[in-house]
């Protein structure tokens, strides 16, 4: 198999892309739009527009830090979905036209089914089956992952994504978008019993954040009321101990999905799995339960076009291609086909 894809990725607020040669990376450019930080979240056309102005100096790269001319690539991929419908059409559009122009097919990827195929980068890579937490900004799901092609959503968020959560609490903090590095990062030196929160409780395998956001809220303006600086004196406990109810609520999730399915192989993927306090609590339990953990690098986690890459790489295997009228899917299910 001697394909070599360029990949693109819009789906959101990083305009990305990355080029593959035989399933290994060769390039791979991410820039993050900083235009949103002071809206406490995505501004949907504000980042369509920025992804217009900057796809071809972000693909031009791709191809120049991989030492690859247009006429050597055999196809390109891009993100179908899920994700913002303005975003999207601007990779799906860009992709069909140069492949158009360049007579070679495009492949139309899944964003939440690249960001677990991550894993499969660099090594060391999770053997099949395994389970797959997937904690991103928009996503927050649980996933039986068979095999590259075959996976199963067995859990999912009711309301918030995990990342979201980080994001909105880190926005009442006042930090700007996006917010839950942030919060990491100031976690890193508070105590996280310091402040209680409830733990939401849902049956089953799904998630709920919604409620210790506004528990995190009630907390904060209590407090403000009684002293003005309670924020700032307090930020590096808040954090710690609001991440550490984060944490807890969706591990304690993963070890259910892990005894129901009796599989003790987990990964984490997406934007949160960048979070030191995550990966770190993982590793504490999976070192108690004997579990085998896989984490990517932090540049594989949060959103970048090597991941679209990789997926495209397998769906290339498969002659997974589409056609030239095909079009963006923000809602994008988890089982839709291509891979
Ligand atoms: O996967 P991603 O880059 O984009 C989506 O597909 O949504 O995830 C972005 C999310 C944001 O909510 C961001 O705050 C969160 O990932 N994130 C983190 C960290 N790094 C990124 N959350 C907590 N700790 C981090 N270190
Ligand atoms: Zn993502």
């Amino acid at each position: 198999m001697k394909a070599i894809i360029l990949a693109i990725e819009t789906s959101c607020d990083e305009t990305a892309a990355a080029v593959i040669a035989q399933g290994r990376i060769l390039s791979n450019v991410v820039r993050q739009q900083a235009i949103h930080a002071s809206y406490g979240g995505v501004v949907p056309e504000l980042a369509a527009r920025d992804h217009q102005k900057n796809i071809i100096p972000i693909v031009h790269k791709a191809l120049q830090d991989a030492h690859i001319t247009q006429d050597q690539l055999h196809a390109i991929a891009f993100t179908q979905g899920p994700g913002l419908l303005g975003s999207l059409l601007v990779g799906t559009s860009f992709a069909k036209a140069l492949a158009f122009g360049l007579g070679i097919p495009i492949i139309a990827v899944n964003h939440m089914k690249a960001h677990i195929l991550a894993h499969f980068i660099t090594a060391p890579q999770p053997p099949f089956p395994f389970l797959c937490l997937t904690v991103s900004g928009g996503h927050t799901q649980l996933v039986h992952v068979k095999d590259y092609t075959t996976m199963q959503l067995i859990g999912e968020t009711l309301d918030d994504a995990m990342g979201e959560a980080f994001d909105k609490i880190a926005n009442l903090m006042g930090f700007a978008y996006p917010g839950g590095p942030t919060i990491d990062a100031y976690a890193q030196q508070g105590d996280p019993t310091y402040f209680q929160f409830p733990i939401t409780k849902i049956p089953g395998l799904n998630f709920s954040f919604s409620g210790i956001k506004t528990a995190f809220r009630y907390l904060i303006e209590k407090n403000l009321n009684q002293d003005p600086l309670f924020i700032q004196k307090n930020k590096h406990h808040l954090c710690a101990s609001i991440q550490a109810t984060l944490i807890a609520m969706a591990l304690e999730k993963l070890n259910k999905a892990v005894e129901h399915t009796g599989i003790n192989t987990v990964a984490l993927a997406g934007g949160v799995a960048a979070n030191t306090g995550l990966s770190k609590q993982l590793k504490a339990i999976a070192k108690q339960k004997a579990w085998n953990v896989f984490i990517p690098p932090k540049a594989y986690c949060t959103d970048n076009a090597a991941m679209i890459a990789i997926t495209a790489h397998y769906q290339y295997i498969k002659n997974d291609f589409c056609d030239l009228s095909i079009t963006p899917i923000p809602n994008m299910p988890l089982s839709h086909k291509t891979l």
